[in-house]
């Protein structure tokens, strides 16, 4: 199973020099307990902003051209899509796609599922979710983000599942 995990602001804002554009740390503890015991993959511009650290109990896949690419010992380095959709194929575990822009839009055709959380005001910054044909894609559920002093922004989570 293939899912794609992302928050974006209202206009698909997703990153400002590589890091989140916003704090809301309710929308990292659904990314958390989502993906815990899972699978995660992501570029490797992405994993260098969270500073090359892997998040714990969950295996992280990073994606590189480059072959000498190194991390520590717990993340796997793929270096094409197919190693990654392989590897899906082979484990029973959820393998979500965790972006960021480059590798939500190489891996829209193979996706099960898009689990979006969108924060229901504009920022600015430098990467965009791609533009995905959402007639594809069937919104199951909605549930509106709880607002409180620690997450300011109106956000909701969404569920797609293929057409
Ligand atoms: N809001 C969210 O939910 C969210 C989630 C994740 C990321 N982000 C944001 O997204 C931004 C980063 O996105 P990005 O598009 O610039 O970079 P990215 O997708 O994180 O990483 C791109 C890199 O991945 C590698 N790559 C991509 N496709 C590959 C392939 N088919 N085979 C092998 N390697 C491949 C390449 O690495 P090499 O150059 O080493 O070859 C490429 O430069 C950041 O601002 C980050 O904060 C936001």
């Amino acid at each position: 199973m293939l899912t794609a995990i992302w928050a974006q602001d209202e206009n698909g804002l997703i990153g400002k020099k590589n890091h989140l554009p916003w704090r809301l740390p309710n929308d990292l503890k659904f990314f958390k307990e989502t993906t815990e015991n899972n699978v995660i993959v992501m570029g490797r511009k992405t994993f260098e902003g969270m500073g090359k650290r892997p998040l714990p109990n969950r295996q992280t896949i990073v994606l590189t051209s480059d072959e000498k690419y190194t991390a520590s010992d717990s993340v796997i380095i793929l270096h094409s899509l197919e190693e990654v959709l392989n590897f899906s194929k082979e484990t029973e575990k959820t393998v979500f796609i965790a972006g960021g822009a480059q590798i939500y839009k190489q891996f829209e055709p193979y996706l099960d599922e898009l689990l979006r959380t969108t924060i229901e005001a504009t920022f600015t910054g430098d990467a965009h979710f791609p533009s995905f044909d959402y007639s594809k894609w069937k919104l199951v559920k909605t549930v509106q983000g709880i607002v409180d002093e620690k997450n300011i922004y109106p956000y909701k989570f969404e569920t797609f599942i293929r057409v």
